[in-house]
C-alpha cells in the first residue's frame, strides 16, 4: 500500500481537479523554474483547465517552468490532430503561459536534454487502463528506457475514444520508467469507475512490470483520485 497521506480521495472530477491544480501550484511557488513531465489523456485535463484559469488571474505564475513531453505516436506530423505534442502544447502548455518545453522524438536527445535540466521535479501522471505511465506498456520493468514500442491491444482501444473515426497509429514513443521513477516527485491523477481494479492493482497489488504503475510506490508519489475510481 502506499503511505499515508500519499492518497487523496475527492469526490468528484472537479473537485479532483482542485486539489491537483493545488499541488502542482505549490509546487511552482516553491519552485519557479520547476520541470514537469506532462501527461496527456482525459483525466488531467480539467486540472490544466484549472491551472490556466490561476495563471490568468495572476494567481500562480508558470511562465519559467519547462514543460517534458511523456509520450507521443510515431507517424504523426505535427498537423495531425492526434499529435500528442500538440495535445499538451494547446492544453497545457500555450494556456499556462509556459515558453519553455522539452520534446520528445528520439530517445537519445531526450536523455540529453533531461540532463541538461537536471532532471524532472515532477511528472503529472494519468493510469493506463492496463497500467502503463506514458507508454510504458505492461510488461515494463522499472528500469525500462525511453523507447519505441508497439501498442498494446488494451491501449489502442482506450485511445481510440480520444480520436473518435480516425485510428490510432500502433507506433509509439515513450519517456521511460527510469526517467519517470527519477522524478523528484510523482502526481498520479485517476478517475472513474474504469480505473477502480488497475488502481487498486497499481497501490495495493505486488509490485511488478504487469503493472508498470505500481513502481510508482518507489516514488516520492501522490495520488489523487476521484471516489468513482477508489470505490
Ligand atoms: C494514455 C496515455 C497516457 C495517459 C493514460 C490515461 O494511453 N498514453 O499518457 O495518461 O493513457 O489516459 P486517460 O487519462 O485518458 O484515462
Amino acid at each position: 500500500m502506499v503511505g499515508e497521506g500519499t492518497l487523496r480521495i475527492q469526490p468528484d472530477p472537479a473537485q479532483l481537479a482542485q486539489a491537483a491544480a493545488d499541488f502542482i501550484a505549490a509546487q511552482a511557488r516553491a519552485k519557479p523554474n520547476l520541470s514537469i513531465l506532462v501527461a496527456t489523456g482525459n483525466t488531467p485535463m480539467p486540472t490544466y483547465i484549472e491551472l490556466a484559469r490561476r495563471a490568468e488571474a495572476g494567481a500562480v505564475d508558470f511562465t519559467r517552468v519547462t514543460a517534458v513531453q511523456l509520450d507521443e505516436y510515431l507517424g504523426v506530423s505535427d498537423a495531425d490532430p492526434r499529435s500528442l505534442w500538440g495535445w499538451m502544447r494547446r492544453s497545457f502548455v500555450e494556456p499556462l503561459g509556459i515558453t519553455r518545453t522539452v520534446r520528445l522524438e528520439n530517445p537519445e536527445q531526450f536523455k540529453v536534454a533531461l540532463a541538461e535540466l537536471g532532471g524532472l521535479d515532477l511528472a503529472i501522471l494519468g493510469l493506463g487502463p492496463n497500467g502503463h505511465l506514458g507508454f510504458n506498456e505492461p510488461p515494463s520493468q522499472p528500469d525500462a528506457p525511453t523507447r519505441t514500442l508497439t501498442l498494446t491491444p488494451a491501449s489502442l482501444a482506450s485511445n481510440a475514444a480520444y480520436w473518435g473515426k480516425l485510428d490510432v497509429p500502433t507506433g509509439a514513443i515513450t519517456a521511460g520508467m527510469d526517467v519517470i521513477l527519477a522524478a523528484r516527485a510523482c502526481l498520479l491523477l485517476v478517475s472513474g469507475t474504469h480505473k477502480r481494479d488497475i488502481l487498486r492493482a497499481a497501490l495495493e497489488g505486488p509490485e511488478t512490470p504487469a503493472v508498470p504503475a505500481s513502481f510508482l510506490r518507489r516514488t516520492a508519489l501522490t495520488v489523487i483520485a476521484d471516489e468513482a475510481a477508489w470505490g
